[in-house]
């Protein structure tokens, strides 16, 4: 690794050292004195043949530990897993921080590990008996080498706080968090918040990921953003599946980027469902809302190139039409329309808990406009933060569509 110091592996004694744990399949060093499987696979091997030695050195396992359990949070520790479960490059037990509750009158992270099962926020779906749920957050995160950031955007101050000083210095971060934060000077990311707030690398997946679709091990596509080569890598073993297939592209910034945008566009195709509008007329708010998507993009991304080809990948288009289909975003802002409730009682009474992001990132998207004075570029956006939290007529929605900038 060119920029990343990993864990050194130990020195140690010979080739025939009893298991601690199952081994992995992919990666058993062999003893070549007595021809069967040495273990554990992550203490240097020697092995004697004729009267040469050769040392075998394998680096540690890298801890892996996930920052949430909620929908995604659940069906994410799915995969990784068991992905660690078969991967000598990861440790076997993959920690999960439990925001701790009571459901039925039993813990939540007593629920997991005994049931192996998030029956709140993933239910129907096992999770792999190898991840531990851990109701402390400093106790979970404190010796990973790589942190899967996976909470709704709201709660990563407080959690940045609370594990900051407390992390390994070069542990490697993923943020799979959907969202923006404001900061003084306009726009900021969360990969950003986190890195800022944390001190180490960090890295994005985004992509058409509808959470339980992922857990029921339905076929999608999902980017990884990732400025070095061989932490993408590293990231892509950790996640990938048959059946969650991983590009990694540079532009982590507009991945990042569209993975939050892309749920305030989700709230006008559910505004669109509620006032009785069609397929071609939800196919209109993709496109527009794509087209602001890339100008929000080329305006704000600055660390490098903004290339179109990031935006054809599974966190661009693919993510904004399942989004606009599928997603919660827009299940909530059709209910909004037939309703007539605030998108806070909604949130409440639709969701079980979870968190809504759309409504929440067109409000931090339009301080940002505002503070760049870039309103009027952003009709689509901004209507929506008009009509969630100004009281504007959700018609005016239809309204911002047939005058959108793209049509004179
Ligand atoms: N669900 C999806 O399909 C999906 C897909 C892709 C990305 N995402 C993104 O993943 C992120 C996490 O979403 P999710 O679906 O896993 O969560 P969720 O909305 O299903 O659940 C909310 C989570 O927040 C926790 N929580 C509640 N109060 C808290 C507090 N005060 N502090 C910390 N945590 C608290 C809950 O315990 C629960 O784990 C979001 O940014 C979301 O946009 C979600």
């Amino acid at each position: 690794m060119s920029d990343h110091t990993w864990p050194s592996a130990r020195t140690g004694a010979g080739p025939c050292l009893p298991s601690d744990r199952p081994i992995k399949s992919d990666c058993r060093p062999v003893c070549a004195l007595h021809n069967h499987t040495a273990g554990p696979q992550r203490q240097p091997v020697q092995v004697h043949l004729h009267s040469s030695v050769y040392l075998f050195t394998m680096a540690a396992p890298r801890k892996v530990c996930i920052v949430g359990s909620g929908n995604w949070g659940s069906a994410i520790a799915k995969i990784v897993g068991a992905n660690a479960a078969q991967n000598s490059k990861f440790d076997n037990t993959v920690k999960m921080w439990v925001f701790e509750e009571t459901v039925n009158g039993r813990k939540l992270t007593e629920i997991i590990n005994t049931d192996h099962e998030n029956v709140k926020y993933l239910p129907g779906h096992k999770l792999p008996a190898n991840v531990l749920a851990v109701p402390d957050l400093v106790e979970a995160s404190s010796d990973a080498d790589i942190l899967v950031f996976v909470i709704p955007h709201q709660f990563v101050g407080k959690v940045c706080d609370t594990i900051k000083g407390k992390i390994k210095s070069d542990a490697l971060g993923i943020s799979l968090i959907k969202g923006v934060d404001e900061g003084p000077d306009g726009l900021k990311l969360i990969s950003d918040v986190i890195q800022e707030k944390l001190g180490i690398t960090m890295s994005v997946l985004m992509g058409a990921n509808i959470a339980n679709e992922v857990a029921d091990e339905k076929f999608c596509e999902t980017t990884i953003g990732c400025k070095n080569k061989n932490h993408g890598a590293l990231l892509k073993e950790l996640m990938q599946t048959n059946n969650f297939r991983v590009t990694v592209v540079e532009e982590y910034d507009v991945v990042e980027i569209c993975g939050a945008l892309k749920n305030i566009v989700a709230v006008g195709a559910g505004f669109c469902d509620g006032l009785g509008f069609g397929d071609n007329t939800k196919a209109a708010v993709i496109r527009l809302g794509l087209m602001e998507m890339i100008a929000f993009a080329r305006i704000f991304c600055t660390a490098g190139p903004v290339s179109s080809a990031t935006f054809l990948e599974s966190c661009g288009v693919a993510d904004l039409i399942t989004t606009c289909y599928g997603g919660r975003n827009r299940k909530v802002a059709e209910a909004f329309v037939k309703t007539g409730k605030s998108i806070e009682e909604l949130e409440k009474e639709m969701l079980n808990g979870q968190k809504l992001q759309g409504p929440a990132t067109a409000a931090e998207v339009y301080l940002i406009l505002k503070h760049k004075n870039l309103i009027d570029k952003f009709p689509l956006f901004n209507a929506v933060y008009q009509i969630c939290y100004q009281g504007h007529p959700v018609t005016e929605f239809i309204s911002c569509l047939q005058n959108h900038p793209e049509h004179m």
